[in-house]
């Protein structure tokens, strides 16, 4: 990856807000990298268009067309392969990834969470983390496994909880953290700095997570 520049593949199922941000990051050169493939297990997912637009390949590959999981992720991997992506970028993809997946990519397939995990697992993090009171939320960008929301933490980013926050604004200002956070990850990921060591991922020349 030194010399060529890291192709990305980022899976999505939704409004792509992350594919975005990491797209304009790469074009306005904060990122030395660039996005290969965007994959859509929905269709219709505004993410695609957003991929579209940016003459990036956008591939909707409907679990309903597998009989299986597996032939599902197979699928998956496949166009990943086709595209010659060295890193997978989970970003707002709703659904479990195979382990035909994870085997061809080991150590090199990423996930974002709106929570500090592992506090607030599941598809609803931020509703979930506001409605339990915290004062304290965030997001999180690890290494993805067979789990949802699972695997070694690479860094998080704390957002704090006004006492007069609405779900709505704090999702506003978690949104903006992610968008931060995400593109700067894939740099440290680019510079070929980010490892995992035993259970834990490790970033060369950072103490803590960012
Ligand atoms: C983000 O909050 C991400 O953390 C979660 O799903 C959301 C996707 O948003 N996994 P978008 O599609 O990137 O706008």
């Amino acid at each position: 990856m030194a010399s060529e520049r890291m192709r990305i593949g980022v899976l999505i199922s939704g409004s792509g807000t992350n594919l975005q941000a990491i797209i304009d990051a790469s074009a306005e050169g904060r990122l030395d990298a660039d996005v290969a493939v965007v994959i859509s297990n929905l269709e219709d997912a505004y993410g695609l268009e957003r991929a579209r637009k940016a003459n990036v390949p956008a591939v909707w590959i409907d679990r309903t067309d597998y009989r299986t999981f597996r032939a599902y992720n197979e699928a998956i991997r496949d166009v990943l392969l086709e595209y010659e992506v060295d890193v997978v970028a989970m970003a707002g993809y709703m659904r479990l990834l195979g382990t035909e997946v994870l085997d061809a990519y080991p150590d090199r397939v990423v996930n974002i969470h709106p929570s500090l995990l592992p506090a607030f697992p599941g598809p609803s993090g931020i509703r979930d983390a506001f409605e339990f009171g915290v004062k304290i939320t965030g997001v999180t960008i690890h290494f993805a496994n067979e789990n949802f929301d699972d695997g070694p933490i690479i860094a998080q980013e704390a957002v704090e909880v006004a006492g007069d926050d609405t779900i709505r604004s704090l999702e506003v200002r978690i949104h903006e953290a992610e968008h931060r956070l995400y593109p700067a990850v894939l740099q440290l990921i680019a510079e070929g700095r980010v490892s995992i060591v035993g259970r834990k991922a490790r970033i060369e020349g950072v103490s803590q997570g960012r």
